[in-house]
């Protein structure tokens, strides 16, 4: 079996580099249009886009997203909300701010991301997702000018790369797809792919490091990230019920 997308999806990894190079109009206007053909809960279509063009809002945006340099260098930076102030526009008497609404939200979001994400990397773009920008959410919503029922959920930087990263090993299948049932994780797996990542760290081209993936997740999830984004959401109108 040979696909040029199943190819082109396997060969994905972040680039943070990007030349000067805008990436011309009807490029970006054909990302977002793969972005928009993607599924979409009930058809509730609750996608906004805030293209950042002017350069010192980026760099505020930069700012508020741990000073991230590739947001200012790259040549579009995307800022991907869920929205369901049109819903409320459409229908005034629209129950919101229900814990489900945010799910489905982030979904649609996602799956219309991740199209725009394809899409640019067919083109010979490089792509990163920016979750940083949730690092000051209530500052960002006030930045944007976002209305209630709206929530920055990530950012996506797009350019032409300067740099050609090696794709970075994923979990084996084996310990992510489970048949019929939950199976518990297999260690002798799970370490063998601790090897797998750790080598891939220390022979990478750009910040080499040493640590597996396990020491990376007991890092990780040592301490809660973001404690303010319950709050951040509720005083967008998410999560009231
Ligand atoms: C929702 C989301 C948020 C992310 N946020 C950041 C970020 O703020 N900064 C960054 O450099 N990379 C970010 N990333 C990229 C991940 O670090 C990256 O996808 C992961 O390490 C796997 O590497 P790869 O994309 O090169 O395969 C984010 C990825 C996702 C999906």
């Amino acid at each position: 079996m040979q696909s040029v997308l199943v190819n082109l999806l396997k060969s994905h990894r972040s680039i943070r580099k990007f030349s000067e190079k805008s990436i011309p109009a009807p490029w970006l206007e054909e990302c977002i249009n793969a972005g928009k053909a993607a599924s979409s809960s009930s058809f509730i279509q609750c996608t906004s886009i805030i293209r950042i063009t002017e350069k010192n809002l980026r760099t505020q945006v930069m700012e508020l997203s741990g000073n991230q340099s590739y947001i200012e260098d790259c040549a579009e930076f995307l800022v991907f909300c869920m929205d369901f102030q049109r819903h409320q526009s459409i229908a005034p008497k629209a129950k919101l701010g229900f814990t489900e609404q945010v799910l489905t939200g982030a979904i649609d979001v996602s799956l219309f991301a991740q199209n725009v994400a394809t899409a640019a990397e067919s083109l010979g773009l490089g792509i990163v997702y920016i979750g940083g920008i949730r690092n000051h959410p209530k500052e960002l919503c006030s930045l944007l000018r976002l209305p209630q029922q709206v929530f920055p959920l990530f950012g996506l930087c797009l350019g032409f790369p300067q740099q050609a990263p090696e794709v970075k090993p994923r979990l084996p299948n084996a310990v992510l797809v489970h048949e019929n049932v939950y199976q518990s994780l297999d260690k002798k797996l799970l370490e063998k792919y601790d090897e797998t990542l750790k080598a891939y760290y220390l022979e990478r081209t750009g910040n080499s490091k040493s640590a597996t993936w396990s020491q990376d997740i007991e890092e990780k999830f040592a301490r809660e990230a973001r404690p303010f984004m319950k709050e951040a959401l509720l005083s967008q109108g998410f999560l009231i019920y």
